[in-house]
């Protein structure tokens, strides 16, 4: 639907359950997500139902899959959420699931592809994110794709034993347009 250089998002399926339940319940990556408590198969049904008929302006928020654009293979997730009309702003998540598939640019790009959903076919005016001050390969990709660090939120986070910051990144849709204009895309088809 949405194509990057090496992504392309699509909705979410609930065919898509097994290879979530399978690569996501993962320490390695599930402590970025400040979320360490084990999916059930009914937690995560249940999640995914819900993910599946999000509508971004009824219900504030938009889940698509992340497909490697070449092999066709599930990757993981991209959220825009607290979308809000007045405000013209929204925040940003991601999780690539396999540690396997980590640092090989698939985030990257589908966080430009996400970014060009949330300025290109939404309308928004500012995306924002908050990722762990260890999360240091997730604020390079996102550095990448155009966001920049706004502040801290100090001890934020409760994560492997200690209290940690949280950064803030965010960009503009003007930003943005600078590298990708009316008209533009990420990627081809
Ligand atoms: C965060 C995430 C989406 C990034 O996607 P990715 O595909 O792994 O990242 P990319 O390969 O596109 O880019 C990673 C960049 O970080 C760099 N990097 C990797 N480890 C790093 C480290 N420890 N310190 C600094 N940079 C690092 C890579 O070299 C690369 O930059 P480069 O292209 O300039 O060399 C992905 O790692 C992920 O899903 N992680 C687990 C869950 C998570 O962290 N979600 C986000 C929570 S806010």
């Amino acid at each position: 639907m949405y194509y990057g250089e090496l992504v392309r998002l699509r909705a979410l399926e609930m065919e898509d359950l097994d290879i979530i339940l399978k690569y996501f319940n993962n320490l390695e990556i599930r402590q970025y997500l400040n979320n360490q408590i084990p999916m059930s198969r009914n937690a995560e049904q249940q999640w995914l139902e819900r993910a599946t008929k999000l509508d971004p302006w009824r219900d504030g928020a938009m889940t698509l899959a992340i497909e490697d654009k070449k092999a066709g293979q599930f990757l993981g997730t991209v959220s825009l959420f607290n979308i809000s009309k007045q405000n013209k702003r929204a925040e940003f998540g991601i999780a690539i699931h396999n540690p396997e598939n980590l640092g090989k640019g698939f985030g990257t790009d589908a966080t430009l592809v996400m970014l060009w959903v949330a300025f290109h076919v939404l309308g928004l005016n500012s995306v924002y994110l908050v990722t762990l001050d260890m999360n240091k390969r997730g604020q390079r990709a996102y550095e990448k794709a155009g966001f920049r660090k706004a502040g801290v939120h100090r001890q934020g986070a409760f994560v492997n034993g200690a209290f940690q910051d949280f950064i803030v990144m965010d960009i503009l849709k003007d930003e943005f347009f600078k590298s990708y204009p009316a008209g533009t895309v990420v990627g081809e088809p």
